[in-house]
C-alpha cells in the first residue's frame, strides 16, 4: 500500500520488486491527496463530452447460426454504418454514425462489455493511441506495444519480455489477442479484468516506471501536458486525462484486437452445412471438410491461411488431401487419446483456469518461487491445489506467438507436444489432469504414495499431427485500422 492507502498493483513482469512499493525513501514530486484522487478519477462533465449524436457506438456482430445474413452482410471487419439509438438525456430517436465489428469466424460469442465502459469508435482509437505511445513510462520509451507489438501476434517473441532500461523480466508476454474472453488477466490470474491490468504495467519497475515517485500521478501529469490527449480525454470521458479514463480506454481497444476464422473454424462451419444437408451424424469435421475449405483458400489465394499449414502456393496444391487428412486425424487426437479440449476447451480454447503442468520443475521439484495462482489468490482464499498452477492460454496464432509457457522455455509446438505426451513435469502440485491415477493406485499398493505424470503414448505420426491441427488454428489478424499505431 502507499501511504495513501492505494493498494500498488503489480505490473505485467513478475519480479518481486513489483510487489513492493516503488513509493519510498526517494518520494520526490509525491502529489497531495486532492491531486492524487483527481488524477485517479473526476465525475464527467457532460458539456465536455462530444454530444450524443455524435458518439459513434461499436457494435460487434457475432454470426448466429440461424440467421447468418447479418453477419455475412458485412465485407469486412470494420464496417462504418448508421445506427439507430435513443438519446439517454432527451429519449429522442437519432439516427448515428457507428461501426459493425464482423466478430471472426469461430468466435461464436462477443466479449463481455462492462457497463461503466461503453464501446465508442472515439474511446477505442483513444486507447489505440495510448496502447502505442510510450508516454505512460517514465523514459518515455517503453509501450504496451513494445511487448505486446501487433506485428508479432501481440507479443515481443522473446522468452521473456524486456522492460524499461533494458530490465529482463521473468515471464513470457502472452498475446492480448482474443485477452477480452479470459475471465481473469496474467498468467496467474492476479487482474480481474482488462481495466485492471492496464493499470499495472505503467507502475511497475520493471517494466514502464522509473521506480520515483507515484507513477500514475507523474504519466497522468505527461497526458495533461499534451493538448491534443487532453482533448480527446474531454471529448470521450467528460474529464481531463485520469488513470481511470487510461484504463478504460486501453480495455475498450483489447476489447476488439479478436481473431479467429482460421482452417479450422471453416472446416466446423463446413461440418455443420454437411452434417444439416445430410440430415445428421457426427459434429466433427472429417478429412473431406478439410479439403473442402483447404480447395477453397486456394481458390481465394488465402495464402496466409495456406502458409500457416505449410502449403507455398500452387506448386503444393496436390498434397491437400494429406493435409486434410492429418488435420482431420489431429483434431480426433486432441478431443480423443491426448484429451488436450479438457482445459484448451470452447471457442478461445481455453477453460480460463488454472493448470500445474510442472511448466518449471526439475527432477521432481517445483522452485518456491513457481507458486502460480496459488500465489496471487488473496489470504483467507488460498487453494493449496493451485501452487504452481497458471492459467491456460489460447492456441489460436501459436505460430505468431513463440516461445510458449509462462517461462517460454518451449520453443517449438514440437516441444510443447512432448512435454504433454510425457505427461508434463513431475512435481507434488502436478493437476489431476495430468495425472495417471490408475498407475498411483499400483503404487499405492506397496504402501507408498507417488504423483504419477499420465502418459499420452503418442505415436511420431501422431505427434504430427497434434502440430499440424495447432498450427490448423492460425487464423486472421483484426483489421489494420486496430494494428497499425
Ligand atoms: C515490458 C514488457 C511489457 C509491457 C511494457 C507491457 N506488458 Fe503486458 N504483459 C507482459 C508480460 C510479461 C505479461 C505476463 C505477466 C504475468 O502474467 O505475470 C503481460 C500480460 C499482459 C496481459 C494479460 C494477458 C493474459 O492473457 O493474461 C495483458 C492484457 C497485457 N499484458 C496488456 C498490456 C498493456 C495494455 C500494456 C500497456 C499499458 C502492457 N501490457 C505493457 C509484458 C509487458
Ligand atoms: C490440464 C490442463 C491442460 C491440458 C490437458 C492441456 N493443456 Fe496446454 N496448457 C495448459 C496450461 C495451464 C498452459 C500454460 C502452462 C504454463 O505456462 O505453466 C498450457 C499451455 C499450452 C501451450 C502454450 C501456449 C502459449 O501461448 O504459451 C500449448 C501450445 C498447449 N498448451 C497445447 C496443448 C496441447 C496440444 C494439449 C494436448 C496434448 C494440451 N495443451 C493439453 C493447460 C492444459
Amino acid at each position: 500500500m502507499t501511504r495513501f492507502g492505494l493498494p500498488l498493483m503489480a505490473g505485467c513482469l513478475m519480479v518481486a520488486s513489483a510487489w513492493t512499493s516503488p513509493v519510498g525513501a526517494a518520494d520526490a514530486g509525491q502529489p497531495d491527496a486532492a491531486a492524487l484522487a483527481a488524477s485517479e478519477s473526476q465525475l464527467p462533465n457532460p458539456a465536455l463530452m462530444a454530444p450524443f449524436k455524435e458518439q459513434q457506438p461499436v457494435i460487434l456482430v457475432v454470426r448466429d447460426p440461424r440467421k447468418p445474413e447479418a453477419w455475412a452482410g458485412l465485407k469486412k471487419y470494420w464496417n462504418p454504418g448508421p445506427v439507430e439509438s435513443v438519446d439517454p438525456s432527451t429519449g429522442e430517436k437519432v439516427t448515428r454514425q457507428g461501426v459493425f465489428i464482423k466478430v471472426p469466424l469461430g468466435l461464436n460469442t462477443a466479449p463481455s462489455i462492462p457497463a461503466e465502459n461503453p464501446l465508442t469508435v472515439e474511446k477505442v482509437m483513444l486507447g489505440k493511441k495510448l496502447y502505442f505511445d510510450p508516454i505512460l513510462s517514465a523514459n518515455n520509451k517503453v509501450s504496451c506495444a513494445s511487448c505486446h507489438n501487433p506485428q508479432l501476434g501481440y507479443t515481443d517473441q522473446l522468452v521473456t519480455s524486456t522492460g524499461i532500461f533494458d530490465q529482463k523480466g521473468g515471464m513470457n508476454a502472452p498475446t492480448v489477442f482474443n485477452s477480452s474472453f479470459s475471465p481473469l488477466q496474467f498468467w496467474n490470474g492476479r487482474a480481474a479484468s482488462l481495466e485492471e491490468q492496464a493499470q499495472g504495467p505503467p507502475q511497475n519497475p520493471s517494466e514502464m516506471h522509473d521506480g520515483k515517485g507515484n507513477a500514475w500521478f507523474k504519466a497522468v501529469e505527461r497526458l495533461k501536458a499534451s493538448p491534443e490527449y487532453v482533448k480527446s480525454f474531454a471529448r470521450v470521458f467528460g474529464t481531463s486525462p485520469t488513470r481511470d479514463a487510461v484504463a478504460k480506454a486501453i480495455a475498450a481497444y483489447e476489447r476488439l484486437v479478436l481473431t479467429g476464422n482460421s482452417i479450422v473454424d471453416r472446416a466446423e462451419l463446413a461440418m455443420r452445412e454437411r452434417v444439416e444437408e445430410e440430415g445428421g451424424g457426427k459434429l466433427e469435421p472429417n478429412a473431406a471438410d478439410f479439403a473442402k475449405v483447404l480447395n477453397a483458400a486456394y481458390a481465394a489465394k488465402d495464402d496466409t491461411a495456406l502458409a500457416a499449414l505449410n502449403l507455398a502456393g500452387a506448386k503444393d496444391e496436390g498434397k491437400v488431401k494429406g493435409v486434410a487428412a492429418s488435420l482431420a486425424s489431429g483434431r480426433s487426437l486432441f478431443y480423443g487419446k491426448a484429451r488436450c479440449n479438457s482445459c484448451h476447451v470452447g471457442d478461445n480454447y481455453s477453460d480460463g483456469a488454472f493448470h500445474n503442468l510442472g511448466v518449471g520443475a526439475k527432477d521432481g521439484v517445483l522452485p518456491a518461487s513457481e507458486s502460480g495462482r496459488y500465489g496471487a489468490q488473496p489470504t483467507g482464499h488460498k487453494d493449496p491445489s493451485l501452487v504452481g498452477a497458471y492459467k491456460t492460454p489460447t492456441l489460436r496464432q501459436l505460430l505468431s506467438t513463440a516461445p510458449y509457457m509462462h517461462d517460454g522455455k518451449e520453443a517449438t509446438l514440437e516441444a510443447v507436444v512432448e512435454l504433454y505426451n510425457r505427461g508434463g513435469n513431475l512435481n507434488p502440485h502436478l493437476d489431476g489432469k495430468m495425472r495417471d491415477f490408475d498407475a498411483e493406485r499400483e503404487v499405492a499398493k506397496s504402501g507408498k504414495s507417488a504423483v504419477v505424470p499420465r502418459k499420452l503414448l503418442l505415436t511420431d505420426q501422431e505427434k504430427n499431427d497434434l502440430v499440424l491441427f495447432m498450427r490448423g488454428l492460425q487464423g486472421e489478424s483484426c483489421d489494420s485500422i486496430l494494428t497499425t499505431p
